[in-house]
């Protein structure tokens, strides 16, 4: 780890790559999946810091803060920082402001919102609880940067500047940032702007992010904005605004891609499902994703071209996710049935199933072979801020083969241009690209990808959290590996 006197990263983010588990009063700290830890991992492995975040426990009322570790276990590469929550607070500030209104606003699914007064005054709580976790850490060094990530804690950069007005300040933000008229339905939109506005630099995965959150910060505030620099003067302060599409550990990719016991368990997914052709979806059961329009995609393909029935699978990866909310839930029924409902209708009693449906969370092997056992791989999610399973998929194609059908509505479709694009609110529309996919010739298959793998290679992670800092970094300030560059391995998974 880095001594004192040199600066550090601190990230702070909602959850982070370690949850504790209790047992026999011992803390058991376990890595969490998601797109963001998996992203930022390899930041703090390489160059030590700490890592500010809720790591799961609720209603520790004899604990005057959250527990400090050296993570990962008998390694130490870097801290954890924990920050306590209430059962209450949980409830109101992560269920209710964050995933029932921040969620689906941003992701411009507005009939599902729901804004409460008593969701905002815990958000704002539990805000300024991470911006005084923070803020104990800044006495360590005061050249220290701070690293926000996403919308969970927009509020946390403007606290943090209030207590601190030197504090080097970046944010990213993960999902989409919706057009401004949208994003004023929010009645405590301003308070979101204000909060962001307590940064040096913030970040977005695309340019009409970026363009759409300046639209919102000039409705609220007579701020001077050069777009063309993504430059904001705000009371005398500069703010960076870029658009930085998270990128992933590429070679890490290609690595697994290589293992031949991957390889052999891609053989085998293959065999198991018994289809000539399988075409893959890979996503957190979440509304934002388009599932079950996919699953009516699928009906639709079986029903006007017969002779696809019996020859093609879809394999569905549904990844648990926000157990605690109703809607997902409901969703999860919806998916059953519909899985239900077309292989009831499409199985032939003999070859491919049409569907095969799991909901479980893969390791990272388990994801690389199913990636490698796919022919066509369906990201056709209705809005995603990027996604990152698309450049996982095209990172393990070191074979040059397989079709990636990819929503305009998710952010990775501004970067990854060789992709096969298909509007997922158009069953028929969807069926008429996925049978595209299917037939698409070899050479087709390859000169896209070696055009996709060029865009995921050369903006991999170690490129996307440089450009993040560069504006937070002071001319004195060098980020030396602490312990090597040998650290990083972590990816991802469904995001
Ligand atoms: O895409 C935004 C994001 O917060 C990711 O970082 C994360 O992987 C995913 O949503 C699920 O988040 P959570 O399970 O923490 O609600």
């Amino acid at each position: 780890m880095q001594g004192k006197s040199n600066p550090q990263i601190v990230v702070i983010s909602n959850r982070g790559a370690y949850a504790f588990q209790e047992r026999d009063r011992e803390l058991i700290p376990k890595r969490t999946v998601g797109g963001l830890a998996s992203a930022l991992e390899p930041v703090l492995t390489d160059y030590g810091g700490t890592w500010i975040s809720w790591c799961g426990r609720l209603d520790k009322p004899d604990l005057e803060r959250g527990i400090r570790l050296g993570v990962p276990p008998g390694e130490s590469r870097y801290h954890i920082q924990e920050v306590l929550l209430t059962r209450e607070e949980h409830d109101l500030y992560y269920h209710g402001f964050c995933n029932a209104a921040l969620w689906p606003l941003c992701h411009q699914l507005t009939d599902r919102c729901s804004f409460q007064k008593n969701y905002w005054e815990a958000y704002r709580k539990v805000n300024q609880k991470f911006a005084r976790a923070a803020r104990n850490i800044k006495k360590e060094n005061p050249r220290d940067i701070f690293w926000i990530h996403d919308f969970h804690l927009s509020l946390v950069p403007q606290y943090l500047r209030h207590q601190l007005p030197d504090a080097r300040i970046a944010f990213f933000w993960h999902i989409p940032f919706p057009p401004a008229d949208t994003f004023h339905i929010l009645p405590w939109s301003r308070q979101i702007i204000y909060g962001l506005l307590g940064c040096n630099a913030i970040a977005f995965h695309t340019d009409q992010y970026v363009q759409n959150f300046l639209d919102a910060v000039s409705f609220f505030y007579p701020v001077t904005i050069f777009r063309e620099q993504g430059l904001i003067l705000f009371r005398n302060r500069k703010i960076y605004v870029q658009a930085l599409p998270v990128g992933i550990n590429y070679h890490h990719f290609e690595q697994l891609a290589a293992d031949p016991l991957v390889r052999a368990r891609a053989q085998e997914i293959r065999q198991s499902l018994g289809a000539e052709k399988i075409i893959l979806g890979v996503d957190r059961l979440d509304y934002t994703k388009g599932i079950p329009q996919r699953l009516q995609a699928m009906a639709c393909l079986l029903e006007k071209y017969p002779g696809y029935r019996g020859r093609v699978t879809l394999l569905q990866i549904a990844v648990p996710t926000r157990n605690g909310i109703g809607e997902y839930g409901v969703l999860k029924k919806e998916v059953e049935r519909l899985v239900g409902e077309v292989n009831g209708r499409y199985d032939q009693g003999q070859g491919a199933i049409p569907v095969r449906y799991r909901h479980v969370s893969l390791d990272q092997e388990e994801l690389v072979a199913h990636y490698l056992a796919a022919d066509v791989l369906l990201v056709t999610a209705l809005r995603d801020g990027l996604n990152l399973v698309a450049k996982e998929f095209v990172a393990s194609r070191i074979d040059g083969r397989g079709v990636l059908v990819l929503s305009p509505f998710a952010g990775a479709a501004r970067e990854l241009q060789g992709a096969l694009l298909a509007n997922p609110y158009e069953p028929s529309h969807l069926a008429t690209r996925i049978k595209l996919a299917l037939e698409m010739p070899l050479a087709e298959q390859k000169s896209r990808l070696e055009s996709l793998r060029r865009v995921v290679r050369s903006r991999d992670v170690r490129w996307w959290w440089q450009n993040n800092l560069k504006p937070v970094k002071s001319p004195y300030t060098t980020f030396t590996p602490a312990t090597g560059m040998a650290g990083v391995s972590q990816g991802g998974q469904a995001t």
